[in-house]
């Protein structure tokens, strides 16, 4: 039986480049031998990922909080018992773009979903289960929905205002700083080869772990 796999999320804002960075750990945890797998929240399974469409539509009708809620942990509930926990238990290392964490910034610190009832379902669907590590990219929100505007069309999300995304990243920021050990902050406002090179520093770090 190997060993069981770390499990790394990337958090922050739109367009913070978590996606970008998520691709720079992966290579370079591969370079140094580990067996990694690349997926990401709302989605990671064929029913996850239209649960993501159901969400990111935007939409006339008003989407209530709990609806949002309950469709993101649907949807967690699906990718992380029947693909995250196999890859883990088989000794593979799973990047995840967003996890648990975005609940807790968009629902609770977004939308204004108290903190207990998403801890509630947080419980109910992973158990113990939390990621051993988190890299959060952090800079101001203006910063990442200039990049993410520049990708077209936005999403039922990316259409909300920066105060929105300010109570976001506040979220994120204030959970980061209650567990420095397992959240890692990392400066996404500088240039991308600034931030690649924090990203990989991290990732050797997490490696010797
Ligand atoms: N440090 C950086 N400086 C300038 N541009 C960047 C930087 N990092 C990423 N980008 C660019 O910004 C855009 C958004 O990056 P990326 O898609 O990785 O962000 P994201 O956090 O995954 O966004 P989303 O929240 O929409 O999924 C991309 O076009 C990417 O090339
Ligand atoms: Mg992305």
């Amino acid at each position: 039986m190997s060993q069981r796999g770390r499990f790394i999320t990337f958090e922050g804002t739109e367009g913070m480049g978590k996606s970008t960075q998520l691709a720079i750990a992966a290579a370079s945890l591969r370079a140094a031998g580990i067996n990694v797998l690349v997926t990401r929240e709302p989605g990671g399974t064929p029913m996850a990922e239209a649960i993501r469409e159901l969400l990111l539509a935007p939409r006339d009708e008003p989407v209530h909080e709990l609806t949002e809620l309950l469709l993101m942990f649907a949807a967690r509930a699906q990718h992380l018992h029947t693909r995250i926990l196999p890859a883990l238990t088989a000794g593979q290392w799973v990047l995840c773009d967003r996890f648990t964490d975005a609940t807790f910034a968009y629902q609770g610190g977004g939308r204004g979903t108290p903190a207990e009832r998403i801890g509630l379902l947080e419980t109910l669907v992973q158990g113990e289960l939390r990621p051993d590590h988190i890299v959060l990219l952090d800079a101001p929100v203006e910063t990442g929905m200039a990049r993410a505007r520049k990708r077209g069309e936005l999403d039922r999300f990316e259409q909300e205002t920066v105060e929105f995304f300010d109570r976001i990243r506040a979220t994120y920021l204030q959970r980061a700083r209650r567990e420095p050990q397992r959240y890692h902050i990392v400066d996404a406002g500088q240039p991308l080869a600034r931030v690649s090179a924090d990203v990989k520093r991290l990732c050797q770090d997490i490696a010797i772990l």
